[in-house]
């Protein structure tokens, strides 16, 4: 038997309204803000992402799907959007046409990390980037976006951390403090955080290891190696949260994976869900564009998780959906099932959903069915009544019922209808 890669997921009709509910939603705050949807390939050439991310972070080091093609053309899965909007952005030279764009995205990604609750191989993003703008409203403004589709979706135990990580060259003063700091405790540290002691010497502060966390705990902070801009870029968005009502944590050990983050980052954590509990997490990226061949633009922005956000859905209980009602379901009494197809046909034309019996069932059969799919109505065909052209249609929630013109049905409402 062959089954599915660990790590991905059928999402099963029992389970496609969620994914529904969760996509209009985010379609409709995005409407609310104005941006507009884009849509990029599944795969790109290696070196978008290998550049656009980073090669120190993980993402790029060990979690990518990243094969050669027939041609010989290294390409690899898309492992987070930011990278392949910039490359499209670039390529169909957007700023020509208008100096900022707003853009979001309902994607799948690819990283092959090691399964877990929350956590795979194949998982789904929506997101969204700014670019043309390094305005402190446009990242209050994705910070914003982000919290209300959660809240929308009816999460309660959710917690929005924000940090800043400065500009390139004060975060290399950064960096260079924390390495002078690190250094005297360098035997005690994990050996992943000796690793990351030369490489990407920040995501020391992600380190869960008992020993490390104490070391990290006196460590120096971003905030103090901020330029003047810097420290007034970073009051701004905390100034609109506030005013948005979008309760927040000042979080300054926040790093975030990828390398391509200034000034400001977030997460919004799920108290819910596990280790795996960053719902969503983004920030600005104003070099990404230069660094990708593009002009110098500064782009802002974020990317959910929605595995997760069902997870964090479930575990609180959040979503109370009830499956949509069949509007008519047609009951055969005797064996003219062309009959029963026709009326079907022509209630299907004209808009509403209706089912009818393929298997040759019983009337009483046919009738749980009609039960188990929450049919308003049912249509009786092949009854006393066939002779004079009628058949008998039944409102489920009352009961009652008439004889019809089966061109009728469709008109017809009963008084509680
Ligand atoms: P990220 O933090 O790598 O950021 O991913 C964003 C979200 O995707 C995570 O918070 C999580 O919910 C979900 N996610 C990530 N990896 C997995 C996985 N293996 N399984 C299930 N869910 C996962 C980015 O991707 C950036 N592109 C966000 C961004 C946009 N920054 C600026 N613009």
């Amino acid at each position: 038997m062959i089954k599915r890669i660990p790590g991905t997921k059928d999402v099963l009709p029992s389970e496609i309204d969620k994914w529904h509910f969760i996509e209009n939603i985010v379609h409709k705050i995005f409407h609310n803000y104005n941006y507009g949807e884009i849509r990029t390939p599944i795969f790109e050439e290696t070196p978008l992402f290998a550049r656009g991310i980073g090669e120190e972070t993980d993402i790029v080091s060990k979690e990518m799907y990243t094969f050669n093609d027939r041609g010989g053309t290294s390409v690899t899965l898309k492992p987070e959007m930011t990278a392949a909007v910039v490359r499209a952005f670039i390529e169909h030279n957007f700023d020509s046409k208008q100096s900022l764009n707003k853009l979001y995205y309902i994607s799948p990604m690819f990283r092959q990390e090691r399964p877990q609750a929350g956590r795979l191989r194949q998982f789904h993003q929506f997101g969204a980037e700014v670019i043309g703008s390094n305005s402190p409203l446009l990242d209050a403004e994705i910070i914003i976006i982000a919290y209300r589709i959660l809240s929308s979706l009816g999460l309660k135990a959710i917690l929005l951390k924000i940090n800043t990580l400065g500009k390139p060259l004060e975060r290399e003063k950064f960096k260079n403090a924390l390495k002078e700091y690190l250094y005297p405790h360098f035997e005690k540290l994990s050996d992943d955080s000796k690793k990351r002691f030369s490489g990407n010497i920040l995501r020391i502060f992600d380190s869960k290891d008992a020993s490390d966390v104490k070391i990290m705990s006196s460590a120096p902070n971003i905030q103090d190696y901020l330029s003047e801009s810097g420290i007034a870029h970073f009051e701004k968005v905390r100034s609109v949260l506030d005013k948005a009502s979008v309760p927040f944590e000042v979080e300054p050990k926040l790093v975030r994976g990828l390398d391509y983050y200034t000034d400001t980052t977030f997460e919004i954590l799920s108290g819910k869900v596990g280790s795996q509990n960053a719902l969503c997490g983004g920030g600005r990226y104003d070099n990404l564009i230069e660094t990708l061949g593009g002009k110098n633009t500064p782009g802002v922005g974020f990317a959910a998780g929605i595995e997760r956000i069902i997870l964090a859905l479930d575990n609180e209980n959040a979503l109370k959906l009830t499956p949509e009602p069949l509007d008519y379901f047609i009951i055969r009494l005797n064996d003219d099932s062309a009959n029963a197809f026709s009326v079907a046909q022509h209630l299907r034309d004209r808009g509403f959903s209706v089912e009818l019996d393929y298997l040759d069932r019983s009337v009483k059969a046919q009738m749980r069915e009609a039960n188990k799919l929450n049919a308003e109505k049912v249509v009786f065909i092949g009854g006393e009544e066939e002779k004079d052209g009628l058949l008998t249609l039944k409102f489920m929630k009352t009961g009652e019922q008439v004889s019809i013109k089966p061109e009728m049905i469709s008109e017809y409402k009963f008084p509680a209808d």
